[in-house]
């Protein structure tokens, strides 16, 4: 936890923004996996954790905009509990810890809204993403379950968002801590692979150093030869030479900051010249991105650039033709790069992403393109200072959108198909870093995590 005045602070700067009512904030529970008492690794609410730090289950607190008040609900916990989970701080030393006075049980929290909901007073409430708090939230407030999201506090989540992608000094230390798990992470698995290994042994290795650095991974790995499949969590298959691998890992430390990059190489060590010349367009688009980053550039034209730089390796090579600068802006490049470019980074890996992509990643000024591809942005808006992103752009030769747009006949004015098929089985490769948005450009975070071929190649005949 941090010092107990930045959540003074933070929760202060919240409520200015908030004409009035009451604030609810529904911590998050154990989640059972198999059968009720065995669990998932516990894992607090993002936004609870934002203005409160306390990372316990059972939890809620409430901030009354008007009466000016804080309270925490929670139990402090029994015999039992103790026996089973050892001891706990009580809850009111918790709540002093995050600079909370009072503290009621957690029971009392249904007539507590009741009353203020029958005052005729607003209870604002982020989006529930876990069915208990939905549940809770149907139950206490009588919201049919299909209107829990969208009768969600719009001022509250933009209040929320306004804050928090703005990184804190402290948080950003904490980030860059994350950066370098996530890149001892990286490291290893680059000097680890070996034809004939499965990919799991691979993954095992990243996700117990991620485990060693703190939370574990920040998103299940992504480790895989087939790295078309953008988020492929299946780690079955054998290493073989001449193939592609793609990891895509992150750390989540003991603070719930995280980290999330990618690399990709060939599993032999050896780039073909085919893998080669694939990988320096990506490279490229990467570099490119993180040079133009900065603020007051939407991150929409950072993400349309790269796709131009995309395309137009594309073209060089014979894969598209035509003008790759028209190719990318209507959305052609998408047959090899359907994601974004990146998005926000903080105490999630996607951050806020729970709040809903199109409050955190745009806003009255840039709105969300409708081209696929492009539409899968998940931050396009104006960078500000202290925001802190992903920058990972990609090339993927996925057989199943290849037999579409081809059947389509889409594009075929920039997209070469005859020489795409011959692509089929190459894999996919993406790179990516964490930047942060600095004064008047931006900055890596983390130590460096080799992405130049003869960097990869020199680390992998270590
Ligand atoms: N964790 C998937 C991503 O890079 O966004
Ligand atoms: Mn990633
Ligand atoms: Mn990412």
């Amino acid at each position: 936890m941090f010092d107990k005045s930045t959540y003074i602070h933070r929760r202060k700067a919240l409520q200015s923004k908030i004409k009035d009512g009451v604030l609810l904030f529904l911590g998050n529970n154990e989640a059972s996996m198999n059968y009720p008492a065995n669990t998932y690794r516990y894992r607090q609410d993002s936004q609870f954790v934002y203005f409160f730090g306390i990372q316990l289950a059972r939890l809620a607190a409430i901030i009354d905009i008007d009466a000016q008040k804080e309270i925490i609900f929670g139990d402090d916990y029994t015999i039992d509990d103790i026996i089973w989970m050892g001891n706990q701080p009580t809850i009111k030393a918790l709540a002093e810890k995050c600079g909370v006075s009072e503290t009621r049980p957690l029971a009392t929290l249904v007539d507590y809204l009741q009353k203020i909901k029958a005052a005729g007073r607003t209870i604002h409430f982020l989006p529930p993403y876990r069915d208990d708090n939905k549940i809770f939230l149907h139950n206490t407030l009588g919201i049919p379950f299909n209107q829990l999201k969208s009768s969600a506090s719009v001022e509250f989540i933009k209040g929320v968002v306004a804050l928090q992608e703005i990184k804190e000094e402290k948080e950003i230390v904490e980030i860059e801590k994350a950066c370098n798990v996530g890149v001892n992470m990286h490291l290893a698995a680059m000097r680890h692979c070996k034809v004939g290994m499965l990919e799991r042994e691979l993954a095992g290795l990243v996700e117990g150093i991620a485990l060693s650095g703190g939370n574990g991974v920040s998103f299940p790995v992504i480790l895989s030869q087939n790295g078309e499949t953008l988020h492929n969590h299946n780690h079955e298959q054998i290493l073989e030479k001449g193939r592609m691998l793609l990891v895509d890992a992150g750390a989540e430390l003991k603070s719930c900051y995280s980290s999330d990059y990618t690399r990709t190489y060939p599993v032999s060590g050896k780039f073909s010249q085919q893998q080669r010349e694939i990988y320096e367009i990506v490279l490229q688009a990467n570099m490119e991105a993180i040079a133009m980053a900065k603020p007051g550039i939407r991150y929409f034209d950072v993400h349309l650039h790269a796709s131009t730089v995309i395309a137009k390796g594309l073209t060089n090579l014979g894969l598209m033709k035509g003008d790759p600068v028209a190719a990318a802006k209507e959305g052609a490049h998408a047959l090899f790069m359907p994601h974004g470019l990146g998005h926000m980074l903080g105490i999630d890996v996607h951050d806020m992403e729970g709040l809903g992509e199109n409050y955190v990643g745009y806003d009255e000024e840039t709105q969300r393109s409708k081209i696929f591809g492009h539409g899968s942005l998940r931050c396009g808006k104006k960078l500000k200072k202290g925001f802190v992103l992903t920058v990972e752009p990609g090339i993927y030769f996925i057989p199943q959108l290849i037999d579409i747009w081809e059947k389509e006949k889409k594009f075929i004015q920039y997209i070469n198909y005859e020489k795409v098929r011959k692509y089929v089985g190459f894999g996919g490769i993406r790179i990516e870093d964490d930047i942060l948005i600095t004064d008047n450009a931006c900055r890596v975070l983390g130590n460096p995590l080799p992405k130049q071929v003869e960097e990869i190649e020199k680390i992998m005949a270590e």
